[in-house]
């Protein structure tokens, strides 16, 4: 069973997509833990009124970040984590203890128009700047760098010639709350297989 650490910074929809999906049966896991890096994130006054523990990151150095996380997850007893529009880098540390257990969701395409400063409304500008004719949402696994790690699943919404980047923003976001609790489900039912960057699907 997939207990999960939901980490965010805003809203929360994904956790609420992925939660939803825990409680229609799509999804065997159990959300152990939401940490914040906003104290008035939307998300974490939802995830309290669920009686979820959360941890809410206050600035702090590296180490102290690494170390505070990992002990949270090493108390909730959490074997997975989901960015869910996490905006600080996740320390190296974190990384190498859930090495390929850790999820994102990219509101475009990658390997295009991710990387340090391509969140919110940057990403969807950007896309609309390039004049793409497509976009969509990326669920991928996280490394040491900025939406780098291997892709998982992708799915594509078309690009309108009149769309702005709240237009794009809430197309691809429909998509995000199907495409995040899918790619769980995959890593709950142990069928994902990583080799370098190829990840691929046990049927
Ligand atoms: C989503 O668009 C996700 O792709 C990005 O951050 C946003 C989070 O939205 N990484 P929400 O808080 O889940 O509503």
């Amino acid at each position: 069973m997939l207990k999960i650490a939901v980490f965010v910074s805003g809203r929360g929809s994904n956790l609420k997509a992925i939660h939803n999906a825990i409680v229609d049966g799509r999804l065997a896991a159990e959300i152990c833990l939401v940490v914040s890096s906003r104290d008035d994130a939307g998300a974490l006054t939802w995830a309290k009124s669920q009686e979820i523990p959360v941890l809410s990151i206050q600035s702090t150095s590296r180490e102290q970040l690494a170390a505070s996380l990992l002990a949270a997850l090493d108390q909730q007893q959490v074997n997975f984590i989901t960015l869910a529009g996490f905006l600080k880098l996740i320390p190296a540390e974190v990384v190498s203890a859930f090495r390929n257990r850790i999820l994102n969701v990219h509101p475009a395409l990658l390997p295009s128009f991710g990387g340090p400063g391509m969140y919110g409304h940057h990403v969807h500008d950007a896309v609309l700047a390039a004049g793409a004719k497509v976009s969509g949402a990326t669920v991928h696994l996280v490394d040491e760098e900025y939406d780098r790690g291997p892709i998982v699943m992708q799915r594509c919404v078309p690009v309108e010639d009149d769309d702005t980047a709240a237009d794009l923003a809430a197309r691809v976001l429909e998509v995000e709350h199907v495409l995040f609790p899918k790619a769980l489900e995959l890593f709950a039912q142990n069928r994902i297989t990583v080799q370098g960057r190829r990840v691929s699907v046990i049927k």
